[in-house]
Order: C-alpha cells, then sequence, then structure tokens
C-alpha cells in the first residue's frame, strides 16, 4: 500500500542524518520544511518533499493535510499505565501537606496501587490500560515503554508484563517493556529488604525472562526505596538474563544511582531533580540518556532537574510523561514538553527532540523511531495550521492534533 499526505502546512522533527540521539547545542536545531508532501510505502516513510516537487500517479490513497504542521510521533520512554484504580486520595493527602516519602511510609503510595492490582483480574486491568493507552495515542505517543512495579509478587509481576504483552499485539502503538520487581519492598517483605531483593534477582527475573516478558530491567533507586549496591545486583542480574537497565535515580535525594547507571552502562537514568555538577560530569561522555519527567515534579511540586545545566554541558536530554497513579496521572507528552520550557527553560526545539528521538534513543530505538526519516515507520501526528511550531508548546491547552499516523495508517 502507498499512500500520500499532501498539503502539509510544515513538517517538523526532519533528521536526514538519522542521528542516533542529538546533543547539546544541536538540540536547538531542527529542520522543517513548508508546504510539503510526504510518502509512505507499508508501515515507513518513503519520501517527503515541497509541494512544487510532489510526486504524481501511483498511489492507491492520498490525504489533504490541509495546512496542517506534521509532526514525528512522541517516544515516551517511562511511563507506569498499567494500574489498577487512581488514588485520588493521596492527592488530597498532598493538599493537606503529607510529602510523597510520607505517604509511602504510611502504606500509602507504589503499595496502595499493589494492593489495588493484587485484586484486579487481568483482564479488568488489560482493560483499564488500553483506555490510557489509547488516549496517549490520541494525544500523540507512537511508541511507549510501560512498566510492571505493582505486582510485587512473582504472581502479580507476570500478570502485570502479561498484559503489557497483550497491549503490544492489541494495539497499532510500539510497546516496549519493562520489569520493576524492585519498584517498592512488598508488604509481606517490610523489615526483609535484603530477601525481596533475592526475590527479584533468584525468583522474578527469571521466570520474567523465561516467558520472554520484558526488554529491560529498572529499579527505583532511591532514599527509602532501594540502596546503589542493591540496585548493582538487580541490574547485574537482569543483563546476565538479557534485560537492559533502566534507573529511577536522584528524585528524592542524592542517591548515586546515575553514577551507578553510567557505570553499569544503563540506557537511561530517569527523573534526576536532584541532579548535583557530579551527576552531569558523570553522565558526560557516556551513552547513559538523562531522561527528565516534568511531569512529576509539577504534580508532587518538587524542584525541576537543571536541564539547561545539562544540555550545556553538551548532553543528550529525554523528556518522558511518567504516566502513573502517584506521581504523575497523565501521558500527555505536549503537557511535557510545555512544562520542559516554562519550568526547566528547555526551547519548543530542544523539548521536541527530547521528546521523539532522544526518547527513542533512551529505549535504544532511534533506528526505527523518533524523527522524519526516510525508512523509519511512518509514526507522526498532523495538527490544524499553526503560525508557528512554537505555538504548539505555547498554547499548551489549545486541542490541535487533528489526525494521528501509527504504521503508515491513520488510527
Ligand atoms: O516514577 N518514583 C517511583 N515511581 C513512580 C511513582 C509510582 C507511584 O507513585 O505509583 C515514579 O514517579
Ligand atoms: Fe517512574
Amino acid at each position: 500500500m502507498r499512500r500520500l499526505v499532501k498539503n502539509i502546512g510544515r513538517i517538523v522533527g526532519i533528521d536526514t542524518q538519522a542521528r542516533e540521539r542529538v546533543c547539546g547545542a544541536d538540540m536547538d536545531t531542527m529542520q522543517s520544511i513548508e508546504q510539503a508532501w510526504l510518502s509512505i510505502d507499508g508501515e515507513r516513510i518513503a519520501g517527503f518533499g515541497p509541494m512544487s516537487e510532489m510526486p504524481e500517479g501511483e498511489f492507491d490513497e492520498v490525504f489533504d493535510a490541509a495546512g496542517g504542521t506534521l509532526f514525528p510521533s512522541f517516544c515516551d520512554s517511562h511511563t507506569h499505565i498499567v494500574y489498577a484504580g487512581s488514588r485520588e486520595q493521596e492527592f488530597l493527602d498532598k493538599i493537606h501537606g503529607l510529602s510523597y516519602e510520607e505517604i509511602a511510609r504510611r502504606g500509602g503510595g507504589i503499595l496502595n496501587s499493589a494492593d489495588r492490582l493484587q485484586e484486579c483480574s487481568e483482564d479488568a486491568l488489560y482493560e483499564q490500560a488500553m483506555e490510557r493507552v489509547r488516549e496517549i495515542i490520541a494525544m500523540g505517543t507512537g511508541l511507549v515503554e510501560i512498566k510492571s512495579g505493582y505486582g510485587l509478587s512473582v504472581e502479580s509481576e507476570l500478570k502485570m508484563l502479561r498484559v503489557i504483552r497483550r497491549i503490544r499485539e492489541n494495539s497499532p502503538i510500539e510497546v516496549r517493556a519493562t520489569f520493576l520487581g524492585a519498584h517498592a519492598v512488598a508488604r509481606d517483605y517490610v523489615g526483609r529488604q535484603e530477601e525481596y531483593v533475592d526475590l527479584v534477582c533468584e525468583q522474578m527475573i527469571p521466570a520474567v525472562a523465561q516467558e520472554g516478558l520484558a526488554e529491560f530491567v529498572d529499579v527505583f533507586c532511591d532514599k527509602g526505596f532501594f540502596t546503589v549496591e542493591q540496585t548493582r545486583r538487580i541490574i547485574r542480574k537482569g543483563a546476565e538474563y538479557g534485560l537492559r537497565s533502566k534507573i529511577h535515580a536522584n528524585e528524592l535525594d542524592v542517591s548515586g544511582g546515575v553514577q551507578l547507571g553510567v557505570e553499569e552502562g544503563a540506557l537511561s537514568v530517569d527523573h534526576l531533580e536532584r541532579t548535583t555538577e557530579a551527576e552531569i560530569e558523570a553522565l558526560r561522555g557516556s551513552r547513559t540518556m538523562p531522561t527528565m519527567l516534568p511531569g512529576a515534579a509539577f504534580f508532587l511540586g518538587m524542584s525541576y532537574p537543571p536541564a539547561r545545566k545539562m544540555i550545556q554541558a553538551g548532553l543528550a536530554v529525554a523528556l518522558a510523561s511518567d504516566y502513573n497513579p502517584g506521581s504523575s496521572p497523565s501521558g500527555n507528552m505536549r503537557m511535557v514538553m510545555s512544562l520542559a520550557s516554562i519550568s526547566m527553560r528547555m526551547t519548543p526545539t530542544e523539548a521536541l527532540w527530547a521528546a521523539t528521538l532522544n526518547g527513542a534513543a533512551a529505549m535504544g530505538e532511534s533506528r526505527d523511531f523518533g524523527s522524519i526519516t526516510v525508512g523509519k515507520v511512518a509514526n507522526f501526528f498532523i495538527t490544524k495550521p499553526l503560525p508557528s511550531m512554537e505555538f504548539f508548546t505555547y498554547a499548551y491547552a489549545t486541542p490541535l492534533i487533528e489526525s494521528v499516523w501509527l504504521r503508515g495508517r491513520q488510527v
């Protein structure tokens, strides 16, 4: 099937060099074409160019973009969208002054979601998650990473990961799965943290690998959760089973998780609200992608990561939503870009690279996703006509997306 999209007001997110990531000062430049066409062959981008050079004739379908802007789909490299129920009671607790850590210490937080997940059937969990998947597709996400981590027992972790596999099989969105058994110490193991780490390493990881349910392993390496040494042990065990690592680091404290991630060759270190010069220095020259989740800083009222300092140090940075019931109940990547601009002083161009190509790199997927490049999967969305690319980030709550295309088809 060959398709043509014509009368595109502007194509943004073009990368003719097919880079793996965009670093430092380069993040603020982006190629675009005005008055353009784009062609698709099967699932992939076949070509694009100005309307004055539009190919004619040989297409099965032609779509008129009516002057809208075409953006590459978002690549959201950090979510927890498989969960049961919601946690607005904790939202009220926070309004009344409790912190995220205090709520967790009282048995709320992740353990609250684990209790609900335990009681929820696999089918009901799937239905709830699919509703969120449809929501993020409509908001422009085309590739998403989804974590387990509300199971906290062998059976329930496998249940979550099987739900993620079902999403992958039944939705047009591209899915990558992460095993996050070490998200919190399960209730039955409170006070026996090392034994819980044994369970993660000796039983959960082998079981996950045996069913081929995950690509990545993640650990919440932070104050009150897992130590650097425990994290190292878990990600090394994951590596033995072919799982690449991602780490929740430096959200609540200067945890050492960033340095560990760099040493162990993690794909990404995520959160980074507590980042000092030492972390930036450690990341310089490494392949580990610093990934910022401003939706969590916004929702929990935390300080934001020092994005400008990281970019000035020449680093590539990624943005992700962290969509989860406790710290970021939204998967809206456009809102994430706006928060990055408003609160971290990233330009809309930097924010777009961080939410697309650099997000794909944080999943090891930039060969196929994250930019408008011939040969990549045709994942993109088209907006209403916009006065500029920046308008999309600036008018942060105005509905602007008109059509969404995944694997070369309008969904
Ligand atoms: O990335 N920080 C750890 N995990 C999630 C929150 C999980 C939850 O509160 O349910 C996060 O913010
Ligand atoms: Fe998270």
